[in-house]
């Protein structure tokens, strides 16, 4: 017989630390920051410094030709779009299941995001799901390398090159990760990194756009970063645009001398996120209602931004995620729903203009109708949305706390206990219900 769960009184599983803080800031960190402010050099506009500095290591590590720093990934993503060329009416394939800035920055380019599903086994873009979606506005196809996993790039490209597409790529999730070795970012036309500060690579606030193109790094200057146009532009008619469109993308130095630090310890925290990360995932691995995110075998994973799981309710004669979750935080687990929301279900796409009245009023169906969408209008993404069980990256070594993690799975699962939990559901008892 199963050991009695918390929830009904018994002994709680996790009971080791959960104390893995983010971002890890250390003396040269502040050293690098504090040097800048004896310098009283708070604002730099060429360029220069650890701005360049950070542009520099970035491309050397990712084998871009280009890099560019901005003061946010929403600001990079939005370089990204207009550096490609998104312009009013213009159509991109944006996936519904994304951090919102990934679409927004289409708007604020003045493009028009079309949403499509995205696949449940990668929490990545449904590809052939956009492929029905493209119309002839459509321009181009973000992808979100969603939690570092990396979206099916082949797959990308060849749609993108049958069409004329531009693609770029989202990577505030996944710095590091790679498809047939070569780094996300790169195998797109352009590539946006944020550098936020619950990322992997953190300027506190800060992104970072990278490209093999000149014209794409050229458009990205004038959009956002006026005081380097007449220094770094490639073009000659470009470096004689020295006051940009207006956007003010400059980041801060002190975040850039935070981040180039940062950079030195990618590699290591990445890998110890891997082995964490493939740790627990084998842990839960002959649970039946759990399914893993599928990492391709073109691909490494790189970020870690969190870690999602299925849950197929199914397969637990149908106990609510609700009700699972409920057990599993009795024990210690920190896990949660999924708190990203569907785009196409929040109030600025659902009822457009109402929310935002007036500020580049976007029109979001490939069609141009006027109908709101609707829950259903993407039935494969809404389905795996409900069922995401969100868990924590690990970054230092802690099996003993992630064998806690896996025991609380498997005790929460066992035979007994389901029994007792579907047995509370179905009397309605309330400690299963306050839920959200
Ligand atoms: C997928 C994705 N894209 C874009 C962004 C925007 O980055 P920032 O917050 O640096 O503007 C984020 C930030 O969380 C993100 O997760």
């Amino acid at each position: 017989m199963a050991d009695r769960l918390a929830l009904f009184g018994g002994q709680k599983t996790v009971t080791l630390p959960q104390d893995d803080r983010w971002p890890v800031l250390g003396q040269a960190e502040i050293d690098a920051v504090v040097a800048l402010m004896r310098e009283g050099r708070i604002s730099i506009g060429d360029g220069s410094g650890p701005i360049g500095g950070l542009e520099k290591a970035f491309a050397e590590y990712t084998g871009a030709r280009f890099a560019l720093m901005h003061n946010s990934g929403t600001a990079a993503l939005h370089a990204a779009y207009y550096g490609v060329g998104v312009g009013p009416g213009d159509e991109v394939l944006v996936p519904t299941y994304t951090w919102h800035a990934t679409a927004g920055a289409v708007v604020m380019a003045n493009g028009v995001p079309v949403f499509c599903e995205s696949d449940p086994h990668t929490l990545n873009i449904d590809v052939e799901d956009a492929a029905r979606r493209i119309t002839s506005r459509t321009k181009a196809i973000a992808v979100v390398h969603m939690w570092g996993n990396v979206a099916d790039m082949d797959a990308v490209m060849a749609l993108a090159e049958a069409h004329g597409l531009a693609v770029v790529e989202d990577c505030s999730h996944a710095h590091g990760a790679t498809w047939r070795g070569k780094h996300v970012g790169t195998i797109g036309h352009v590539g946006a990194f944020s550098l936020q500060g619950s990322k992997v690579l953190v300027a506190g606030e800060g992104g970072m756009l990278i490209t093999g193109d000149s014209t794409i790094y050229d458009r990205a200057l004038v959009l956002g970063n006026h005081g380097r146009i007449q220094y770094h532009a490639h073009d000659d008619a470009m470096r004689e645009l020295t006051t940009g469109l207006g956007f003010k993308y400059r980041p801060h130095p002190l975040g850039a001398a935070i981040a180039l630090e940062q950079f030195k310890n990618l590699d290591t925290w990445n890998s110890g996120r891997r082995v964490n990360f493939d740790y627990l995932m084998e842990g839960l691995s002959d649970l039946p209602a759990l399914a893993v995110t599928r990492t391709p075998d073109q691909a490494e994973r790189g970020g870690y931004y969190g870690t999602r799981i299925l849950y197929d309710s199914a397969k637990l004669v149908g106990i609510s995620r609700g009700a699972l979750l409920k057990a599993l935080r009795a024990e210690g687990v920190p896990v949660d729903i999924e708190r990203y929301p569907l785009l196409h279900l929040t109030p600025y796409y659902r009822q457009r203009q109402r929310a935002y009245d007036g500020y580049l009023a976007p029109v979001v169906r490939s069609d141009y109708d006027d109908v709101p969408f609707e829950p259903g209008d993407f039935p494969a993404t809404e389905a795996f949305h409900q069922q995401l069980l969100a868990l924590p990256v690990f970054t230092a070594p802690q099996f003993p706390l992630l064998d806690q993690i896996i025991a609380a799975f498997h005790k929460v699962m066992a035979g007994t206990n389901v029994e007792e939990l579907k047995d509370a559901e179905e009397r309605g008892d309330p400690v299963l219900f306050d839920w959200p």
